[in-house]
C-alpha cells in the first residue's frame, strides 16, 4: 500500500525507484503494482593556473534538451554571471548545511540537506551523493587556500559522515551493506519511511573522494596523526566497501535504473586510485595493493560502456533507455585529471569518447537533427538528464547544463596544458562543427587550426552558462530544474547540488585545475575480471494457436531491452511449456515479460512487469504462467 500511496503522490520517474530499499522491498513493490518500474535501465599538486586566455574552451555531450522559454532574468554573459552568481551560490550552499545554515534548521552539524523543499518534492533529507559532491567543492576551496573559514565545516562533515556510517538502516548495518544507503534524515538518523534505500555502490566512493581531499591537505600540513588515527578508519570503510561491491548492480545516480552505470564505475575507479595512494603514503600497504588491483578491474569494466559501433558512451547497461545520459558528462568533470591529458581509457573531458554529439541527433529532446546540426550545434542548449526523462515531464536541469560548460572548460584547459588538440576519427565530426575544413591530426597551439577551434569552442561553452543564466531568477536562487516550456524554476528550490555545480563550473572557467588523482599513465589490465553472471531458465506455460509463438523480452541487454522485434523466441519442445535459457547479470533486479506473436501481431502479457532478482551465483529456474 505504501508504494501505491507514494507513487500516486509524486511525479513520475525518479521517486518510483525510491520505493526500493532492498531487494525484498523491490519485490514487494514490483508485485504490488505498476507497469513501469524503473528497475530497467542500473595529488595534491593543486595548482591555481593563470586565468585562461579568452581563447580557451571545450567539448562534447549527451542528452541535450532543446528549450523554448521566456527569460526570467536579464540576459547576461558567462563572465558577469559567474561574478554575480558565485557568491549567491556559495551562500545558498552554506545555508543548506547544519547546524547553522539559514535554510537547514534541524540539520545536525555537517549534515547537508538536498533542498529545504518539504513538498513536491520532499527533499529535506541528506543524500550521501549530494552531500559528498558538495563537500568536494568545499574541501577543494579550502585546500586551495581560497577560504580558510571552511575548515570547521569540513570537520563537521567528517564527524557527521563517520556517524552515518555506523547507523543501521534499511540497506543494512555498517558491515552488511548499510554503507550503500543513499539517504538519511537530517538529524542523522536512518530514513525508514517509504521511498528509501536503494543500495548504491557509489555513495561511499564520492564520500571518500571528498574526505581524501581534506586528508591530503592535512598530510601536506603535517597533521599525519589525525589522518592516520582518525580519518583513515572512516575512509577505509568506504573504500573497502567499494573494493568489495563495485561489480554489483546498483541504482544509478538518478535513483532510477538498477543496472551498471557509467557514473558509478568512473567515480569508484577514481576513489580507489586516490585511496590506494593515500593508503601507501600512511603505510597501509595491503589496502593500497588491494585498491589498486580492484581499480584495475574497474578500469577494465569502465571500457565496456564505450559503444564503438554507435560511437557513444552507454551510460546505463540496463534496458529500456538509449543509454544517452548526462551522467557521462558529470562523470567526466568529477574524474578530470589534467595530467592525464585527453586520455580515452579514463574518459577524460577532452577524450574523443565524449565527442560524438552527432550521435544524439535522433532523440526527442535533442535539437541537433541532421538538417540543423551544421548551423545549430555550435550554439548551446539547455541540458537535461537523459532523453527519456519523465520526472516532472522531463526538463533541463541546472546542474546538467553547467556540467556541459564545465566539461568544455576542462577540455580547453587540458588542450592548453598539453599544447595541442588531437582530432581523431571519433571526434572529427565534433570539431568539424566548429571548423569545417579540419581533418584528423594533431594541431599544436601555435597553429591556426588550433586558434580557430579554441575561439569557436570557448563561446560554445559559455553559451551553456548563458542559457542557465537566462533562466536563473534575478535573486540568483537555483532550483533543481527549469521548465522546458516556460523557463520557470521547477521541482526542489535551492538545490544544494545546483549551487555546487555553478561553483565548480566557475572554477573551471577561471582556469583552476583540481588536484590530480592519479589518472595519468594508467593502462587497462590485459586480463579483466568479467562481471558475474548467472544462468536463468525461463519456463512459461502458454497455450497458443497454430502459428502463434511465445517470446521473451525485458529490461537488460540480454533480454533485448524490451524490444518486441528482437525478443527471444522460446522453445516449445515441452508444449504448453515454452522455455529458454539466458545468461543474465548476477545480483540484479531484472524486469521481463512474455509476449506472443502471430505474424505481425504482438501481444504483451498484462501488467505489471515481472521481476527476477538474480543471485550472486548459481542457476535459477522460473516457472511462470502466461498472464
Ligand atoms: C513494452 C510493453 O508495452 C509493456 O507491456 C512493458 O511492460 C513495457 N515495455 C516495459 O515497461
Ligand atoms: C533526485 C536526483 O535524481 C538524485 O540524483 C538526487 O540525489 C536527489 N534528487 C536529491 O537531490
Amino acid at each position: 500500500m505504501w508504494a501505491l500511496r507514494q507513487f500516486s503522490m509524486l511525479p513520475e520517474s525518479y521517486h518510483d525507484a525510491s520505493q526500493f530499499a532492498t531487494l525484498p522491498r523491490m519485490l514487494a513493490y514490483a508485485s504490488g503494482l505498476t507497469s513501469d518500474l524503473p528497475l530497467n535501465a542500473p595529488p595534491r599538486c593543486t595548482h591555481v593556473r593563470p586565468k585562461p586566455s579568452l581563447k580557451m574552451r571545450l567539448l562534447c555531450l549527451a542528452s541535450v534538451i532543446g528549450l523554448v522559454g521566456t527569460s526570467i532574468s536579464q540576459p547576461t554573459n558567462a563572465s558577469s554571471y559567474f561574478t554575480s552568481e558565485s557568491p549567491v551560490a556559495k551562500a545558498g550552499l552554506l545555508a543548506n548545511i547544519g547546524p547553522n545554515g539559514a535554510k537547514s534548521s534541524g540539520a545536525k552539524a555537517g549534515i547537508v540537506i538536498a533542498s529545504p523543499n518539504t513538498v513536491n518534492p520532499d527533499y529535506l533529507f541528506s543524500w550521501v551523493r549530494d552531500s559528498s559532491l558538495v563537500f568536494k567543492v568545499i574541501a577543494d576551496q579550502f585546500s586551495r587556500g581560497e577560504d580558510d573559514s571552511l575548515r570547521g565545516q569540513i570537520d563537521n562533515f567528517f564527524a557527521a559522515e563517520s556517524a552515518l556510517q555506523q547507523v543501521s538502516n534499511p540497506s543494512g548495518a555498517v558491515n552488511t551493506g548499510g554503507l550503500g544507503e543513499p539517504k538519511f534524515n537530517i538529524d542523522g538518523s536512518a530514513f525508514t519511511g517509504p521511498g528509501v534505500a536503494l543500495s548504491e555502490v557509489y555513495g561511499p566512493a564520492l564520500r571518500s573522494t571528498a574526505l581524501i581531499t581534506y586528508a591530503n591537505w592535512l598530510l601536506d600540513h603535517g597533521n599525519t596523526t589525525f589522518v592516520t588515527n582518525t580519518m583513515w578508519p572512516v575512509i577505509q570503510l568506504d573504500l573497502d566497501y567499494v573494493a568489495t561491491y563495485w561489480n554489483q548492480s546498483t541504482f544509478d545516480l538518478w535513483e532510477e535504473t538498477f543496472s551498471s552505470s557509467f557514473f558509478t564505475t568512473a567515480v569508484q575507479h577514481r576513489a580507489l586510485r586516490e585511496g590506494a595512494a593515500l593508503a601507501a603514503q600512511i603505510g597501509h600497504t595491503p589496502s593500497s595493493k588491494r585498491y589498486n588491483a580492484q581499480a584495475g578491474n574497474i578500469l577494465c569494466f569502465l571500457q565496456t560502456y564505450w559503444n564503438p559501433a554507435e560511437g557513444y558512451i552507454t551510460a546505463n547497461t540496463g534496458g529500456g533507455r538509449s543509454g544517452k545520459d548526462s551522467n557521462t558528462i558529470l562523470a567526466s568533470i568529477h574524474t578530470w585529471d589534467i595530467n592525464a591529458g585527453c586520455d580515452a581509457i579514463t574518459f577524460q573531458p577532452c577524450s574523443d569518447r565524449h565527442c560524438p554529439i552527432s550521435r544524439f541527433t535522433s532523440t526527442p529532446f535533442a535539437p541537433f537533427t541532421p538538417s540543423t546540426r551544421a548551423s545549430d550545434v555550435t550554439s548551446a542548449v539547455a541540458v537535461g538528464r537523459y532523453p527519456e526523462d519523465k520526472y516532472y515531464n522531463g526538463n533541463p536541469w541546472y546542474l546538467s547544463t553547467f556540467a556541459v560548460a564545465e566539461q568544455l572548460y576542462d577540455a580547453l584547459l587540458t588542450w592548453e596544458f598539453a599544447g595541442a588538440i588531437n582530432v581523431t576519427s571519433t571526434s572529427l565530426d565534433f570539431f568539424r562543427q566548429f571548423e569545417s575544413s579540419i581533418g584528423t591530426g594533431t594541431y599544436p597551439s601555435d597553429s591556426s587550426q588550433y586558434s580557430k577551434l579554441i575561439s569557436a569552442i570557448k563561446p560554445f561553452a559559455d553559451g551553456f552558462v548563458e542559457i542557465a543564466a537566462k533562466y536563473t531568477p534575478s535573486a540568483g536562487g537555483l532550483a533543481e530544474q527549469f521548465d522546458k516550456s516556460t523557463g520557470q524554476p521547477l521541482s526542489a528550490a535551492d538545490l544544494t547540488w545546483s549551487y555546487a555545480s555553478v561553483m565548480t563550473a566557475a572554477s573551471a572557467y577561471a582556469g583552476i585545475t583540481p588536484a590530480s588523482w592519479g589518472a595519468e599513465g594508467l593502462i587497462v589490465p590485459s586480463k579483466c575480471v568479467p562481471p558475474p553472471q548467472v544462468s536463468v531458465t525461463f519456463n512459461v506455460n502458454a497455450t497458443t494457436f497454430f502459428g502463434e509463438n511465445i517470446f521473451l523480452a525485458g529490461s537488460v541487454d540480454a533480454l533485448n531491452d524490451w524490444s518486441p522485434n528482437n525478443a527471444i523466441h522460446m522453445n516449445p519442445a515441452k508444449y504448453p511449456i515454452w522455455s529458454i535459457n539466458v545468461t543474465l547479470p548476477a545480483k540484479a533486479g531484472i524486469q521481463y515479460k512474455y509476449l506472443r506473436k502471430y505474424l505481425d501481431d504482438v501481444t504483451w502479457e498484462s501488467d505489471p512487469n515481472r521481476v527476477v532478482i538474480t543471485p550472486g551465483s548459481g542457476d535459477v529456474t522460473l516457472d511462470d504462467t502466461w498472464r
